[in-house]
């Protein structure tokens, strides 16, 4: 086995290894552990170059540190990354990689991620004890703090959710969990589900017409295009990076769209995750817990009449200095 460690401003750790009889060729990145051990999924991916790799690994971790400081945690972000095309023994390689993060003596926590199979982490956990949440699935966890998200921000105007009709886009693992959650009317669009139980499916064009939408899809779903037309008044739902860029975020501001920032709302996953590895029930963590916080979020965006994304980001970052 090859290891060499890198020395990048603002990185923690950056470890290369390499294995030749598994095929082995993985980065693990620490970011930061200001807060507690680092956490973080392995994702098995396909990449093009070694550069390609890398930059995926340091940006995802650094994204943890982020989220972990959001959600409360008293863990910081790491992240490791696995280049699928190379894997020869795959086995012996999450076993490999399992040996890599038992040497790191607890700084980094791993888990799952795209690509990555609880068989997997089975391996992995044949050689470290560095391991969390193997047979969770997160996205039960991720609905359950969208739905927490959504009643706190209807709770605020003094609203029920059982009295709104909601717009559910994307019915995959976590929206078909959700719907079961939301008490009230639910219609949604996904184009490869179209007779869900309690659910009026509605065209792509009605999504955001309703009063209350809930993005739980794909990411960039509040863009110049859409906010020119947009009529729901609430956005909150499970969808990565729903804002297209940085100027969206001041125009939906500016326009007045009350919403969550998605990584509070679905700070689900990395919760449970870390709670498992303490051996702790997160459900508290992802009602009362996540509550409080999202009204200290909404409070700070009102006193100081900025973005609730940008308070968001300065209440993670103050924890983080
Ligand atoms: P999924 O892949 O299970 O479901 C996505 C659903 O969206 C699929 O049913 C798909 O048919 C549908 N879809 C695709 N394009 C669409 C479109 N244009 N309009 C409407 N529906 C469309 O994904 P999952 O796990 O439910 O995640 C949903 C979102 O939540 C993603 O953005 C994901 O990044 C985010 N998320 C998920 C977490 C998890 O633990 N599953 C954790 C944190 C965030």
């Amino acid at each position: 086995m090859i290891s060499k460690e890198f020395i990048v401003d603002g990185y923690e750790r950056i470890i290369h290894i390499e294995h030749e009889v598994s095929g082995l060729d993985a980065f693990i990145v620490i970011h930061n552990t200001k807060l507690g051990p680092s956490i973080g999924g392995i994702r098995c991916h396909k990449y093009s170059s070694s550069e390609a790799q890398l930059d995926d690994t340091m940006r995802l971790s650094e994204g943890m540190t982020l989220k972990c400081a959001a959600a409360g945690l008293k863990y910081g972000g790491g992240k490791t990354t696995i280049n699928a095309i190379k894997i020869k023994d795959r086995s012996l390689a999450y076993q490999i990689l399992g040996k890599t993060v038992e040497e790191l003596k607890g700084s980094y926590i791993c888990a799952g991620d795209v690509g990555t199979t609880v068989e997997d982490l089975f391996k992995v956990k044949d050689a470290t004890e560095y391991v969390a949440g193997i047979s969770l699935d997160s996205s039960l966890p991720t609905a359950m703090g969208t739905h927490t998200s959504i009643k706190a921000l209807l709770k605020r105007d003094g609203l029920k959710t059982k009295d709104q009709t909601f717009t559910v886009q994307g019915l995959g693992k976590v929206g078909k969990h959700l719907v079961k959650m939301l008490d009230g009317k639910i219609e949604a669009y996904d184009p490869f589900v179209a007779d869900l139980d309690g659910v009026t499916h509605i065209e792509e064009s009605k999504i955001l017409q309703g009063k209350f939408y809930v993005p739980c899809a794909l990411g960039g779903v509040l863009n110049g295009f859409s906010l020119a037309s947009i009529k729901s008044e609430y956005v909150c739902g499970s969808a990565n990076n729903v804002f297209g860029t940085r100027k969206d975020i001041l125009t939906a501001h500016d326009m007045g769209i009350k919403y969550v920032p998605d990584f509070i709302t679905n700070c689900g996953g990395v919760i449970a995750v870390a709670l498992d590895f303490e051996n702790k029930d997160y459900k508290t963590a992802l009602t009362t817990g996540l509550t409080k916080r999202i009204n200290k979020i909404l409070d700070k965006a009102e006193s100081d009449n900025i973005p609730v994304q940008h308070a968001a980001e300065e209440l993670a970052n103050d924890r983080l200095k």
